[in-house]
C-alpha cells in the first residue's frame, strides 16, 4: 500500500538524517547547484531510500540534500522523476508524499521550460501562477487514502497567492526581473510540434514543460503550499528559429544558474512561516 511505502521511506530517511526541514525545493534540469550552497549538509542518495525510483536523466543528480540557509532548514531534491522515463505517476510523485511525511509544509518546484509567450526570452524566470495539465492523466488516479487527502481535491489555488507575493517582492529586492504566467505540462519526451505550441498558446499557456504539474498537484492534495518557478531556457517550437536539444536546455539553465541561486537562496532564507 502507498501509505506503508511512504512511511517506510520516511523512516529510513529519519534514521540517517538529523535535519527536520520545513521547506523543500525541487531543482529542475541544470538548476541543481543551489543544493551545494546549503550549510550543514546531509546527503541521502535516492538509491538508499526504499521505494524511491532512480532518476535516469542527464542534468539531474539523484539525491536529497538536507541543510540550512540562514535559520531555515531545507531539503532539496537534486534530480526529479518524469513520466516520460516510463515511471508511473505514483512513482513520479512518490517523493512528495515522503517529503510531507518528513514535516515539509512548503515546496518550491522549479523547472527548465520553453517559452510560449512571445514577450518572454531565454534566460527569463517565470513565477507560475497556474497550470494546464495536457498529459491526459493525473497523479491522483487510483484508490484514495483519506490519510493523505480528499478524493476530489480543490485546485483553485495550486500556487499559493501569498507565496507569489513573497516571491515577487523578493525578486524585486534582488533586482532580478521575473515574469509570471501559466505553465502547460505535457508528457514529453519529444519536444512539441509548432502546431501544438500554437494550440497551447490559444489555450492560455505562457510556457511549456515536461515536469512540475504532477508534483504540484500532489503537493496541493497533501495540503502543502506551493511556489513554482520556471527558467525559460528556449522559446518553444515554431517561435524559436532553431531546433531544440536537451544539451541546449542544460546549457541555458546553467547560464541562468547564478541568478537562479541568488533568487532561490534568498527565497529559502526568508521563507514565510505557515
Ligand atoms: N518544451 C518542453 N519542455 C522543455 C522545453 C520545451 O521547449 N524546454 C525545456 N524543457
Amino acid at each position: 500500500m502507498l501509505y506503508d511505502k511512504v512511511m517506510n521511506a520516511a523512516e529510513a530517511i529519519k534514521s540517517r538524517i538529523s535535519c527536520r526541514p520545513e521547506v523543500a525545493i525541487i531543482l529542475g534540469s541544470g538548476l541543481g547547484e543551489v543544493a551545494e550552497h546549503l550549510g550543514q549538509q546531509e546527503v541521502m542518495p535516492y538509491a538508499d531510500i526504499p521505494g524511491f525510483p532512480v532518476s535516469s536523466v542527464e542534468g539531474h543528480a539523484a539525491r536529497l540534500v538536507f541543510g540550512s540557509i540562514g535559520r531555515k532548514k531545507v531539503v532539496s531534491m537534486q534530480g526529479r522523476f518524469h513520466y516520460y522515463e516510463g515511471l508511473s505517476m505514483k512513482e513520479v510523485t512518490f517523493p512528495i508524499y515522503v517529503l510531507k511525511q518528513l514535516g515539509v509544509k512548503n515546496i518550491i518546484i522549479t523547472n527548465a521550460c520553453g517559452g510560449i509567450n512571445t514577450s518572454f526570452a531565454p534566460g527569463d524566470f517565470m513565477l507560475i501562477t497556474d497550470h494546464i495539465n495536457m498529459s491526459g492523466t493525473n497523479p491522483l488516479i487510483g484508490p484514495n487514502d483519506e490519510r493523505f487527502g480528499r478524493r476530489f481535491p480543490d485546485m483553485t489555488e495550486v500556487y499559493d497567492s501569498a507565496l507569489l507575493r513573497f516571491a515577487r517582492s523578493t525578486a524585486k529586492e534582488l533586482d532580478i526581473p521575473v515574469r509570471e504566467g501559466v505553465y502547460a505540462y505535457f508528457t514529453g519526451p519529444c519536444f512539441e510540434t509548432a502546431a501544438e505550441i500554437r494550440a497551447y498558446r490559444t489555450l492560455g499557456a505562457d510556457a511549456i514543460g515536461m515536469s512540475t504539474v504532477p508534483e504540484a498537484t500532489v503537493a496541493k492534495y497533501l495540503g502543502m503550499r506551493v511556489l513554482g518557478i520556471s527558467c525559460i531556457t528556449n522559446m518553444a517550437t515554431g517561435i524559436a528559429k532553431t531546433e531544440h536539444s536537451h544539451e541546449e536546455v542544460l546549457a541555458a539553465a546553467e547560464k541562468s544558474s547564478k541568478s537562479f541561486c541568488r533568487l532561490t537562496e534568498k527565497l529559502l532564507a526568508d521563507f514565510p512561516d505557515n
